[in-house]
């Protein structure tokens, strides 16, 4: 059994780690806008400064500058055959503080002439409107998604994207990896819910609560959507990395069920329009009480059209004698699985993994599913002749496509597409470093600021090309 026939092939980028001009087009400061660069080398990780501080590292201002070159990028992603782009909208070009009544024009021209570029090769955007920025006005003044005035400020900003690219845009995702802050750190925190912690605050608390008005605001768009035009699909967009226990060990096989329950309950509210029995326990013994019934109503009428996710890696628990009830995971649960091996970042590299991922999701919700994003970061070589020789980008997506085909032809998932991350060479989302590369596209730019952002294919261009000519079916090099 094959792919389906118009099965989206494609890439997928993030406006924040590739467009740059960070201040043109009436482009307001976005959080992105406030990390520093960090480093895998030395293991210096992002900042978050108090707002665009002089002498330090901002790597999303420049990005890889496609404001300025998005024509000649797409006429590359054209010529691997791409049926679509996965990127996002960047809310602070639409809405530079996020509280103005109104939308500046400058911006949404932008993605109006980028999605007509795309169109006029036949690839179809596909969009996420938040991923992983917000206004930094919004976050420092009103506290991000810890204050509920944020979901009409997000409800606004969907609905003019609505309504303005209703009849070039039909698949569209609300909240980036909204499933990243379970795991409860700043980093997360200020790309998911804009949360900025103090001194003394409960992170865990302001997690739920952000994560809960930012499921509502989902949900409300969703309804928006639908309501400005039956034909948009919107999804929910979840970072799924398997969860296997380290070993048959009951306490090690309840570890891993509890970590999946605290990282993909989040899935579980953006499809089925309510909350899980295990999460509202939780709530009840923690005395967190911010659903209303209004809330519960907006749930249900905004349940989302099909998921998507990405998939990079799985992980391992070990029990550790702590939550011998909720068996709630602590970091040092997570072990290295010695079956796999793993990226220069230590990502493991578990293509079953994806295949497992597939069935988890279509078991649970029947939904339609598409992957928009799986890739492999790697320190690449350019060689005297200008060449890269990628292979090992290759091996890693034609095991993953396999275990896709595997998926679809023997387990019967129902799959839209596949956005590979990323096409083009962009900033890191975690380190904030160039020399993290993902792309079939080099871009000639580093850590150190060097470089003139020319484009140039790596072997994995051709080799892609093939994969989509073939709707999946040659896979070899
Ligand atoms: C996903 C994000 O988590 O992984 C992307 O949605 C990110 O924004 C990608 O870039 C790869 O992660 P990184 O940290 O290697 O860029």
């Amino acid at each position: 059994m094959a792919l389906r026939e118009d099965f989206l092939w494609g890439g997928a980028i993030a406006a924040h780690q590739a467009e740059g001009a960070w201040q043109e087009g009436g482009k307001g400061v976005s959080c992105t806008d406030v990390e520093t660069a960090g480093d895998n080398v030395t293991g210096a990780p992002r900042r978050l400064t108090d707002g665009v501080l002089p002498g330090e590292d901002y790597p999303n201002h420049v990005g890889v500058d496609f404001y300025h070159h998005y024509k000649e990028d797409v006429k590359l992603f054209a010529e691997m055959g791409f049926k679509c782009f996965r990127t996002s909208i960047a809310w602070t070009r639409i809405f530079p503080r996020g509280d103005e009544d109104k939308p500046n024009e400058e911006g949404l021209k932008f993605y109006d002439d980028l999605f007509d570029e795309c169109h006029k090769y036949g690839i179809e955007p596909v969009i996420t409107l938040s991923h992983f920025e917000m206004p930094w006005a919004l976050a420092k003044e009103y506290g991000g998604f810890t204050n509920r005035s944020a979901i009409d400020m997000f409800v606004k900003f969907a609905k003019v994207c609505f309504e303005r690219y209703q009849h070039k845009v039909k698949y569209w995702m609300t909240f980036n990896e909204i499933n990243n802050q379970a795991d409860v750190n700043q980093h997360n925190l200020i790309q998911e819910g804009a949360v900025l912690l103090k001194e003394g605050d409960d992170a865990e608390y302001l997690m739920y609560l952000s994560a809960h008005y930012e499921l509502v605001a989902s949900a409300l768009a969703v309804k928006a959507a639908h309501d400005i035009n039956p034909d948009l699909q919107v999804g929910c967009m979840i970072g799924m990395n398997a969860v296997y226990p380290a070993s048959p060990k009951p306490e090690d096989v309840m570890n891993a069920l509890g970590a999946m329950h605290q990282k993909y309950w989040y899935v579980e509210v953006h499809a089925r329009g309510h909350y899980p029995q295990h999460i509202l326990r939780k709530f009840e013994r923690k005395g967190y009480d911010f659903i209303t019934e209004e809330d519960k109503v907006a749930l249900a009428a905004g349940k989302v059209d099909y998921i998507g996710f990405s998939y990079y890696m799985s992980f391992a628990t070990e029990y550790h004698g702590h939550n011998e009830k909720t068996f709630d995971y602590i970091p040092e649960d997570f072990v290295r699985n010695t079956y796999l091996k793993a990226s220069d970042w230590g990502w493991q590299i578990d293509p079953l993994g994806l295949r497992w991922a597939l069935n988890w999701f279509y078991d649970r919700f029947e939904l339609p599913m598409m992957i928009v994003e799986n890739g492999f970061g790697a320190f690449d070589k350019k060689e005297a002749d200008g060449t890269v020789n990628d292979q090992y980008r290759i091996d890693y997506l034609r095991s993953h496509i396999q275990a896709i085909k595997d998926a679809v032809d023997y387990d019967g998932v129902d799959l839209l597409g596949y956005t590979m991350w990323s096409p083009i060479d962009i900033v890191s989302a975690s380190t904030g470093e160039y020399d993290k590369r993902y792309g079939f596209i080099y871009v000639n730019y580093n850590n150190a600021h060097e470089g003139d952002f020319s484009r140039s294919k790596k072997k994995s261009f051709d080799w892609y090309k093939k994969v989509i000519a073939t709707n999946g079916e040659d896979l070899s090099d």
